[in-house]
């Protein structure tokens, strides 16, 4: 059975946990594998200029290993333009990227960027590789990106996400349900994310025509809690094999 829509797990914050200490572990084509297997339908990474998280070899380990699709996430840089052209990931989302954020803010201005944009998407699509632009849900933003030929656009779930209230977060649905709506008449594939997590993401996946949803600070932070219990306890038991052999 075709899923209705498809995960896309963002494993950037298992490399945030290893750049933390300049450990091996953990390593994020593990994570990709324990996802894969727990019916992720694509990896999704994104190697930032600053290479605070994902390192370049981790592409290449999860675009060598992993047999699911890999969404890599990029700004529209020479450097990176280049990195995609010679790793050949399925899809690439092209995100806005300033060095002092903390994760991405804003969405793409497509519209003010057509002609980089339109290059960009060009030379993606001339390597077999599926571009999409992450993009506010915004009608002119849209136009844009079927303008420049991208086959798919991404919608930021941001301000859905940050939404205060049942009113707000209502409104930010509904212009995430426009969009999607005229993405599709379009002839875009509609993909979405950013800052959903277990108790939104339920609306934004009832959207009509949502292919989609990439996702992965949640996920990433529901491991280390879930997963804490047997952390615990396997440390616990290896201390106490050892402790009781002591002479
Ligand atoms: N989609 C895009 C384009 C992003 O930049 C990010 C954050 O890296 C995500 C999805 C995943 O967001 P989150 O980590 O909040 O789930």
């Amino acid at each position: 059975m075709t899923s209705l829509i498809r995960l896309g797990v963002n494993i950037d914050h298992v490399a945030t946990l290893r750049q933390a200490r300049g450990t091996a572990y953990p390593d994020p084509l593990a994570a990709a594998f324990v996802a894969a297997d727990a019916g992720a339908d694509g990896i999704t990474m994104h190697l930032r200029e600053d290479r605070r998280h994902i390192q370049d070899r981790d592409v290449e380990r999860v675009r060598e290993h992993v047999l699911c699709r890999l969404n890599f996430e990029m700004a529209a840089t020479v450097e990176m333009i280049g990195i995609a052209e010679r790793l050949r990931p399925d899809d690439c989302c092209l995100v806005p990227e300033r060095r002092e954020e903390i994760t991405t803010e804003g969405g793409l201005d497509v519209a003010g960027n057509e002609r980089e944009l339109g290059r960009a998407c060009e030379r993606l699509a001339a390597a077999n590789i599926r571009t999409s632009l992450f993009i506010d849900p915004e009608e002119e933003q849209i136009e844009a990106a079927r303008r420049v030929g991208s086959p798919a656009i991404e919608l930021h779930t941001g301000a859905y996400a940050n939404a205060a209230g049942e009113t707000a977060r209502a409104e930010e649905l509904a212009k995430l349900e426009r969009a999607a709506e005229a993405g599709h008449r379009a002839g875009l594939i509609i993909n979405a994310g950013h800052g959903l997590h277990y108790q939104n993401v339920q609306p934004v996946a009832a959207v009509a025509h949502m292919h989609e949803l990439n996702i992965g600070h949640a996920i990433v932070a529901r491991a280390v809690l879930y997963g804490l219990h047997e952390a615990v306890s396997t440390m616990k038991a290896l201390m106490r094999e050892a402790a009781a052999l002591r002479r």
